[in-house]
């Protein structure tokens, strides 16, 4: 079976997706596939990059990157083939073979977004994970919480802020957030990995947590911080319409940091522990993945996703957010739910490229 794993990209989570992508060409099971390694530069050009796992390890000193190496992947020039090519930075073409499947491997947006699903449909590849719709949904903060909320499932309550409504009149946004409380989250609506996302605990600090995060996105959420555990869980689901299967839980532990930034996630910032399995009774795990199971469908979420949780002191389950291709380095929560759950790295691996090809 031939894979093409797609990561980089044009988003602010480029080299988190490189790493993702370094533990998978590690980890897969290379008597069973062959591995077609492509990258995509932060300006969007699609390389043949190499099979390397050691080249993109997640090293907080210098982040794994695809850097334009000068070569093109041409894709599938009509929807009955599936004949890849690649033409060299000297104008040669070489064909790589036929491509059984795509693994896009990518966050954030122009990856995780429905845009590199869209681009796989037009020229019928068959790929993992989610499709168009349920990608875009998930990409996007706002549109998930309006999905969930009129599923019936919990989430934080929150304003949506544009960059035109801001700058117009920064008093009335103010003004709209206030019922909301304290502390406050800022984020963008269409980022991950806390990429531009703040904390703000005093209405003072609001200008400029919105601009950190009108940086990432014309569109920012200003959420309520909900008080409790932070508890995720992986979902993998098969596009033949089985019913989605949901991992034990881990658990987010902040020890000394005010919540789980870029830092903290990827670069080694103390403060934090990533506890996996969580401590949870068997009821409350059986609520949350019977919720992360609601929350998947309803989005319409197909092959993978990683639903986040808060669990309050009530005892009652928010959904933070769904994300529809986890990031899952080595060191990820993701992976980590599967293997205390009995399903191993290659595995896992495996179990995504075959349910994109039922
Ligand atoms: N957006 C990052 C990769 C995650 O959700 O794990
Ligand atoms: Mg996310």
């Amino acid at each position: 079976i031939t894979v093409v794993v797609l990561f980089g990209g044009r988003s602010s989570e480029h080299s988190i997706s490189c790493a993702t992508a370094g533990g998978v060409l590690e980890a897969i099971d290379r008597a069973r596939f062959d591995v077609i390694p492509v990258g995509i530069t932060r300006s969007g050009a699609f390389v043949l990059e190499e099979d390397s796992p050691a080249k993109f390890r997640l090293d907080p000193a210098a982040l794994p990157e695809v850097v334009d190496n000068g070569s093109r992947i041409l894709w599938p020039s009509s929807a009955s083939s599936r004949a890849l090519s690649v033409q060299d930075a000297s104008g040669a073409v070489r064909a790589l073979g036929d491509v059984d499947v795509v693994f896009p491997i990518l966050h954030g947006p122009y990856g995780e977004d429905g845009t590199v699903q869209g681009l796989l449909e037009l020229v019928s590849l068959p790929y993992v994970g989610s499709g168009v719709l349920a990608s875009a949904l998930g990409m996007d903060k706002h549109f998930t919480k309006t999905v969930l909320a009129a599923a019936g499932i919990d989430v934080a309550p929150w304003a949506t802020v544009t960059a035109a409504s801001w700058a117009a009149s920064p008093s009335s946004v103010t003004a709209s957030v206030s019922s909301l409380g304290l502390p406050l989250f800022v984020k963008p609506a269409r980022a991950g990995s806390s990429v531009g996302v703040s904390k703000v605990t005093s209405l003072h600090e609001l200008p400029a947590a919105l601009e950190v995060a009108l940086a990432e996105d014309s569109r920012v959420l200003i959420e309520s911080a909900v008080v409790g555990r932070e508890v995720e869980c992986g979902v993998l689901g098969g596009r033949s319409g089985g019913a989605p299967r949901v991992s034990v839980a881990g658990e987010i532990v902040m020890t000394d940091r005010a919540f789980y930034d870029f830092e903290a996630k990827y670069l080694g910032g103390a403060g934090v522990e990533l506890v996996c399995p969580a401590v949870l009774t068997d009821a409350e795990l059986a609520e949350m993945q019977a919720l992360a199971a609601r929350a998947f469908t309803a989005i319409d979420g197909e092959g993978l996703a990683r639903v986040d949780f808060f669990l309050t002191p009530s005892g009652s389950f928010v959904v933070n957010e769904i994300n529809t291709m986890p990031g899952f380095t080595p060191i990820s929560m993701f992976p980590a739910c599967w293997i205390a759950s009995g399903v191993s790295y290659p595995e896992l691996i495996a179990d995504l490229i075959s349910q994109a090809l039922e």
